[in-house]
C-alpha cells in the first residue's frame, strides 16, 4: 500500500511553492498526498524562521502531532519530518530538541524528499539533507498540487544576497539563483492553457532576477533582465500577472515602463522600506536611504497607470529612537501606501543585528506598532475612498466568509473586493463598481460577467 504524506506549510509564498513542488515529486514517486495529519504515515512541516514566533510554532506543532499519534493508539507513529527554513538553520540540533523528529530536509533538498523518506522507512535513524540543489533539477508543479486552480505561484529567483542586518533569509535560503526565462515563460504558457487566470512571479527579490543566459529574453527590451522577463511573461497573454517582492535598490524605471506597456501586468508593487530613518536604514544595511526610496516611490506615483503600492516596516529595531520612529511615521504619511505590513523587530541568532545593543523594550515596540497601524488605517481609508465610483477587475476566489450572498476575490491592484454574488462562480474574472469602503476591503456591485 502507498504511504500517505501530509504536508503543513508555514510562512511565505516561497514555502507554499516548495510544498507544491515537494508534493508533485512525492506523488510521482508513488506516495499519496493526504489532507489529514491523523491519517498520514509521514507528516512534513514546511517551516518559517523569519521571526521568533513563527519558529516556536513549529516545535509546538511537532509536540501536538506526537501526542495525537500516541492518543490515537496507532501501532506505528508517523514519520515526522521538518523541512524549510528552520530545518536548514537548526540542522541536527532539531533531533536533540525534538526527539520525535526522524527527518530534516533543508531548503534545497525539496526534490530529494522521496529518497529521504525511503531511508527513514528502511530503518535509518535521524536522516538529514542540508545540501545544495543539483544541476538540472525540475521545477515542475503538477496542477493537482497547486493550492488554487486559478492563481499559481511561479518562483523566478530563490535565495537572497542582500544580507540586511536583521534578516535570517540569506542564511536559510542561500544565495540568489535565478531560473531560466525559457522555463518560466513555458510554465506560464502551460498554466494559461490549463485555465489559470493569474500568476504571481515570486522571489525574495524578484527584481534582482539575473539568469545565466539571455535565452527567452532576446525579443524583449528593458534595462534589466527583470523588466525583460516581465515583458516576456506579459507576452504570453496570461490574464493577470503579479510579482513580489521588489527590492528598492534594484527597482528601476524600466519596471514601470513594462507595466505601462502590458495591461496584463497588474497595477500593484510591493516595495518594502523597513524604516523611514536613514540612521536605522544604515544599521539595517538596506543599501538605500529614505531619499533613494522616495525617488522610487515618485516614479511609481508618476506612472500613467495608477499603481497600487504596499510596503513592509519593522518597528523597534535596536537603537530606534523616538526621532527615528517619527521619521518612519513621516515617510508612511508621505508614501500613502495602499497597504502596509508592520512587524515588531525579532532578534534572529546569527544575524549581525543580533549582537546590537540598545534593545527596545517589548512594550515600546507594541506602542510603536499600534501608532503606525492607526496612522496606516487612516491613510488607507482615504486611499480606499478614492476607489468609490471606480470599476475594478476582480478574480473571484470564493464565497465571502461574512455573507453567503456575497463573493470575494482580489482586484488587479491586490485589494480584497466583496460583492453581491448573483450567478458568479469562483475562477471568473468580473468587473465590480466600488460603492463602499470597509476596513481592509472594498465593496461593490457586479457590473458584468465576462465570458471566460
Ligand atoms: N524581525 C521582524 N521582522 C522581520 N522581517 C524580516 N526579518 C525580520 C526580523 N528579524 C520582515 C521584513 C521583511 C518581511 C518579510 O519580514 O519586514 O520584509
Ligand atoms: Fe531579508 Fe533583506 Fe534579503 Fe529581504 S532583501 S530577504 S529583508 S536580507
Amino acid at each position: 500500500m502507498k504511504s500517505k504524506v501530509y504536508i503543513e506549510t508555514f510562512g511565505c509564498q516561497m514555502n507554499v511553492a516548495d510544498t507544491e513542488r515537494a508534493a508533485t515529486g512525492l506523488r510521482k514517486a508513488g506516495y499519496e498526498i493526504t489532507a489529514s495529519a491523523q491519517a498520514a504515515d509521514v507528516v512534513l512541516l514546511n517551516t518559517c524562521s523569519v521571526r521568533e514566533r513563527a519558529e516556536r510554532k513549529v516545535f509546538r506543532r511537532i509536540g501536538e502531532i506526537r501526542n495525537q499519534a500516541k492518543a490515537s493508539g496507532r501501532k506505528q507513529k508517523p514519520v515526522i519530518g521538518v523541512m524549510g527554513c528552520v530545518a536548514q538553520l537548526e540542522g541536527p540540533s532539531i533531533f536533540q530538541n525534538a526527539p520525535s523528529v526522524d527527518l530534516i530536509i533543508g531548503t534545497r533538498a525539496t526534490d530529494r524528499i522521496p529518497t529521504l523518506i525511503e531511508r527513514v522507512q528502511g530503518g535509518e535513524a535521524s536522516v538529514i539533507d542540508l545540501d545544495e540543489r543539483q544541476e538540472g533539477e525540475v521545477w515542475d508543479v503538477s496542477p493537482a498540487e497547486r493550492r488554487s486552480p486559478y492563481v499559481a505561484f511561479v518562483p523566478i529567483i530563490e535565495g537572497c544576497n542582500k544580507f540586511c542586518s536583521f534578516c535570517i533569509v540569506p542564511y536559510s535560503r542561500g544565495r540568489e539563483k535565478s531560473r531560466s526565462a525559457l522555463e518560466i515563460v513555458a510554465e506560464v504558457q502551460r498554466l494559461g492553457s490549463l485555465g489559470y487566470k493569474e500568476v504571481h512571479l515570486i522571489g525574495q527579490n524578484v527584481n534582482s532576477y539575473r539568469p545565466k543566459t539571455q535565452q527567452g529574453l532576446e525579443k524583449y527590451s528593458g534595462a534589466t533582465p527583470f523588466s525583460r522577463l516581465l515583458r516576456a511573461v506579459g507576452d504570453t497573454g496570461m490574464e493577470r500577472i503579479k510579482f513580489t517582492t521588489s527590492f528598492p535598490r534594484d527597482f528601476h524605471p524600466d519596471i514601470v515602463s513594462a507595466l505601462e506597456e502590458f495591461p496584463n501586468l497588474c497595477d500593484w508593487i510591493h516595495l518594502p522600506v523597513q524604516s523611514g530613518s536613514d540612521r536605522i536604514l544604515k544599521a539595517m544595511r538596506r543599501g538605500h536611504n529614505s531619499e533613494d526610496y522616495l525617488r522610487r516611490v515618485d516614479m511609481v506615483k508618476q506612472s500613467k497607470r495608477r499603481l497600487s503600492l504596499t510596503s513592509d516596516i519593522i518597528v523597534g529595531f535596536p537603537g530606534e529612537s523616538e526621532d527615528d520612529f517619527a521619521e518612519t511615521m513621516r515617510l508612511v504619511r508621505d508614501c500613502e501606501y495602499d497597504g502596509l505590513f508592520i512587524f515588531k523587530y525579532s532578534k534572529r541568532a546569527g544575524t549581525p543585528a543580533a549582537s546590537l545593543e540598545d534593545v527596545i523594550p517589548e512594550g515600546e515596540k507594541t506602542a510603536r506598532f499600534i501608532a503606525l497601524e492607526e496612522l496606516q488605517e487612516a491613510i488607507q481609508k482615504k486611499v480606499y475612498g478614492n476607489y468609490v465610483g471606480r470599476k475594478v477587475s476582480v478574480l473571484v476566489e470564493r464565497e465571502s466568509a461574512r455573507s453567503s450572498e456575497d463573493m470575494t476575490g482580489h482586484s488587479t491592484c491586490h485589494k480584497v473586493v466583496n460583492f453581491r454574488a448573483q450567478q458568479t462562480q469562483p475562477g471568473e474574472v468580473v468587473d465590480v463598481l466600488i460603492s463602499q469602503v470597509k476596513s481592509y476591503s472594498l465593496y461593490g456591485e457586479l457590473l458584468s460577467e465576462r465570458a471566460n
